[in-house]
């Protein structure tokens, strides 16, 4: 998961690239580099943030009109200035970015070392590089000599390509990994996200897999197997300040707020869409719902939301399980995956393998253009604007009304009770935000210095103690489990002494009698108990109040919203980059 830039145009392009990766770091955050074509290739690298890059730029003297960019997330060779992107063929007038990974790099590396090649790194992608340049003979342009490459290659790619030899162009291709490309005046860019190019051009195209692109300052081909191919130009929606900070000091904390306002745009979608897979839903032998992380946690209330109130009942698989169970999927299954990046590997992996079998495969997505909506049978698109947090948050919330919005349409309710139904939810969850805040940084000082937390709930409840626990360990580095609270005695209370935190999620549903016995069990043994809930409790140490009255297929998504924020708080509390959390990305394009 990298994030890739490139321009090519008439502007000195250095600090809009540098500025552009800034957008994409949410991608992979270990080092970046940068290259700018300027007669010859001049580059820039940095272990860690852009922003150590950035400061070794002199844009007065470091410029070009074409160059590229990356921000890596390190998967061969550790993250260090000789394996940061961009890499060099071996005359060093070409220049290779890439997201993604070749698998058969150890390989082709031993063809080249026997051939003479010298390496500066260890990466996979240096020898993508150096394939390019062998093949860059002086009578071939630079698309023909990566053209030519492209068959040696096995894995997944995103690439840009430049070359000191043809200075006005960059050769992007691609092959599992993101790639889209802005269409300006006088300029276009490659980008591995959308948000990198908005603040320049909102016209946008994508690169299929398969594709080649040729960039100058004036025009945009591509071409599949040699063929030029025709690709619709589309505006896109999202405004540059939406993927800005906005005053915040982190995009997670923006984008748990902002939740009351992503929240009521699920209904401004396409409203044929959702009939038509509610109608599939309506006629599937079996539904099976795919994701990983928080997509699957949502999809976990989701099966509840779709059994309770539209009587459909589906499984729910990790996606990177899938595949110890494709042959039990035949076309009378319908598969809904859902992604908010789209391009997660695990899924995409586990969709291919499904379609293979004739099955539909419908998805639930936030990125526009990203790769599992262009290789779905039918999209419902989040509408939750760019979620930059490497947490999922609003992405969550979009997600879990989508169910009750298909829910909807199966009841034959949608269009008179769609929009009232999203606007009930959207107030519900600014109330909870707004009512907890001052609870929620007082609990997260109390916790900051825990060695552990504990989330239990029952039936839908228990998705939220997953989801709670996720948030909490991937954003403050403490350890967090969730379970199913009347598993809690079969073991994991053994780790309840005086003191250890147990979050109960605990609302006033049918549930509610049994998750208080449970959570008695942790008072006996003097547990600090979290309750949180629409009913106050003196069994509660601490207390996180949640709205009454709602749809009880709501109280997952209201006990969420506060363990967002407490996740959050606590990642503060303890010093940590809460929007990119050490190890992780937000795209995870590998498997
Ligand atoms: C959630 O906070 C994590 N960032 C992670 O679990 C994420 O939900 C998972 O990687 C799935 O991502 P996707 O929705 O883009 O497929």
């Amino acid at each position: 998961m990298c994030g890739i830039i490139g321009y090519v145009g008439d502007k000195n392009c250095a600090r809009i690239l540098v500025d552009s990766l800034k957008t994409l770091e949410y991608r992979g955050y270990d080092s970046a580099g940068i290259v700018v074509v300027n007669g010859k290739l001049e580059v820039k690298k940095a272990v860690g943030r852009v922003a150590g890059l950035e400061s070794q730029i002199d844009y007065s003297t470091f410029n070009g009109t074409t160059g590229m960019a990356h921000t890596r997330w390190a998967t061969h060779g550790k993250p260090s200035v000789p394996n940061s992107h961009p890499h060099f063929d071996q005359s060093g007038t070409v220049a290779v970015i890439h997201n993604g990974i070749i698998e058969n790099f150890a390989e082709l590396k031993s063809g080249l070392l026997s051939r003479g090649h010298v390496f500066a790194s260890e990466t996979d992608t240096e020898v993508v590089s150096h394939l390019i340049g062998e093949n860059y003979s002086s009578d071939s342009t630079l698309e023909e000599a990566v053209a030519k490459t492209l068959p040696l290659l096995h894995g997944s790619y995103a690439l840009g390509v430049v070359s000191s030899r043809d200075p006005g162009k960059i050769v992007a291709v691609r092959k599992s990994s993101p790639l889209v490309i802005g269409v300006g005046k006088g300029e276009n860019f490659i980008a591995s996200d959308v948000p990198a190019f908005l603040a320049h051009t909102n016209k946008a195209l994508v690169v299929d897999d398969g594709e080649l692109a040729v960039l100058t300052p004036r025009s945009v081909e591509v071409f599949r197997r040699g063929k030029r191919v025709k690709k619709d130009v589309w505006k896109v929606t999202w405004t540059p300040e939406a993927a800005k900070l906005g005053g915040y000091p982190y995009f997670m904390l923006k984008e748990i707020e902002e939740q009351p306002a992503t929240i009521p745009r699920v209904v401004a979608q396409n409203e044929a869409g959702i009939r038509r897979v509610a109608a599939k839903l309506k006629g599937a032998k079996r539904v099976v719902m795919l994701a990983c992380g928080t997509s699957r946690h949502a999809a976990l209330i989701g099966r509840y939301i779709l059994m309770k109130d539209a009587g459909i009942y589906c499984d729910v698989m990790l996606a990177s399980e899938f595949s110890h169970f494709a042959q039990s999927m035949d076309r009378g299954t319908v598969i809904i995956a859902i992604s908010q990046s789209g391009e997660t590997a695990d899924v995409m992996d586990a969709v291919r393998s499904a379609k293979a079998r004739g099955v539909c495969v419908y998805s639930i997505v936030n990125v526009l253009g990203s790769t599992l909506t262009r290789e779905s049978d039918g999209v419902i698109y989040m509408q939750a604007g760019p979620e930059v947090g490497v947490a999922a948050t609003k992405s969550f919330s979009a997600t879990v009304l989508m169910f009750s919005l298909l829910s909807l349409a199966l009841q034959g309710r949608y269009r008179k009770d769609a929009k009232g139904f999203v606007d009930g939810a959207a107030a519900l969850v600014k109330k909870t935000i707004e009512d907890n805040r001052g609870t929620v940084k007082a609990l997260a000082e109390e916790l900051k210095g825990s060695p552990a937390v504990y989330f239990i709930g029952r039936g839908i409840n228990f998705a939220t103690a997953i989801e709670g626990a996720l948030k909490f360990k991937e954003i403050s580095y403490i350890h967090a489990e969730g379970m199913p609270a009347g598993e809690l005695k079969h073991g994991t209370l053994s780790l309840v002494e005086k003191g250890v935190p147990v979050v109960t999620i605990n609302p006033a549903d049918d549930t509610y009698e049994e998750t208080v016995s449970n959570t008695m069990e942790v008072r006996a043994r003097e547990g600090l108990v979290i309750g949180v809930s629409d009913r106050p409790n003196k069994i509660y140490d601490r207390f996180i109040r949640i709205p009454e009255g709602a749809d009880p297929l709501l109280y997952p998504l209201l006990s969420t919203v506060p363990l967002q924020m407490l996740a959050y708080y606590v990642g503060v509390a303890r010093g940590n980059d809460v929007d990119k959390p050490r190890n992780l990305a937000k795209s995870v394009t590998v498997k």
